[in-house]
């Protein structure tokens, strides 16, 4: 895994402190599960990404902004205080003040935010404000090893089968399988380009592993790499 980041030197932390490690992957297999329960484990705050980008499609939808218009939709965002709290429980985004947070996972926001968050401006607009962030913290998206954080000391990248991501889905919303599959299909279209893992992520496919067993795994390998060991790959890893 990766050399001590340039987070870590800025922060003055200790090279075995855990600072930045992300967790990317497409929608489903898992990442923000696994990145909540490792920072819980470590200690740190855990940052959703994936919220902002949320937050994002939220005003647009709510404001009958074209979601296509990317200078329509980077004047909304200017025009709005959008405020991601991150913290060891979980995450909070404040739009002017009030909480959305519970309004994000919806099938409305689904449909749409693979075209807001494929604006070039509103990438760099939700890059912006997570390296505002302070370090240590873990982090889940699509390109936070890859794009954002690139220095991050850990890096995942979290797999699982269209058929099991599409299970895991249907078992946290009620919904029709078939309907969550072409969702999870379109989506995967929709983020393509921001999927592609960095070079340097150990890739965890889960497709065959509990949450506690992929957690477990992520641990060992941070452990691992913290401790400068050549320990076994640790099972599920593959890279
Ligand atoms: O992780 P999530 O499913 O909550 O993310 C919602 C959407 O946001 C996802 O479909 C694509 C986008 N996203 C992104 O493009 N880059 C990220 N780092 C995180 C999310």
């Amino acid at each position: 895994m990766s050399a001590p980041s340039r987070l870590d030197a800025e922060a003055g932390s200790d090279a075995r402190e855990p600072s930045v490690i992300t967790f990317d992957g497409p929608a489903a297999s898992g990442k923000s599960s696994v990145a909540q329960r490792v920072a819980r484990a470590l200690g740190i705050p855990f940052v959703s990404s994936g919220l902002l980008y949320r937050a994002a499609t939220h005003l647009v939808a709510h404001s009958g902004t074209d979601a296509f218009d990317q200078a329509a939709v980077l004047a909304l965002l200017g025009a709005h205080m959008v405020e991601l709290r991150p913290d060891v429980a979980g995450n909070d985004v404040l739009v002017d003040g009030r909480s959305v947070t519970s309004e994000l996972h919806t099938d409305r926001v689904d449909a749409v935010v693979s075209t807001v968050a494929g604006h070039p401006a509103v990438r760099a607009w939700v890059s912006q404000q997570l390296r505002r962030v302070p370090p240590p913290f873990a982090i889940d998206g699509r390109d936070m090893g890859s794009v954002v954080f690139p220095g991050a000391r850990h890096k995942f990248y979290l797999t699982a089968s269209p058929e099991e991501r599409a299970r895991r889905r249907v078992g946290e919303r009620a919904a029709d399988l078939a309907a969550v599959a072409a969702a999870i299909a379109r989506r995967d279209q929709g983020d393509a380009r921001q999927l592609a893992p960095a070079a340097d992520a150990l890739h965890v496919d889960t497709d065959e592993l509990e949450l506690d067993q992929v957690v477990a795994c992520v641990l060992d390998a941070i452990r691992a790499s913290d401790s400068g060991s050549t320990a076994s790959e640790p099972q599920g890893a593959a890279s």
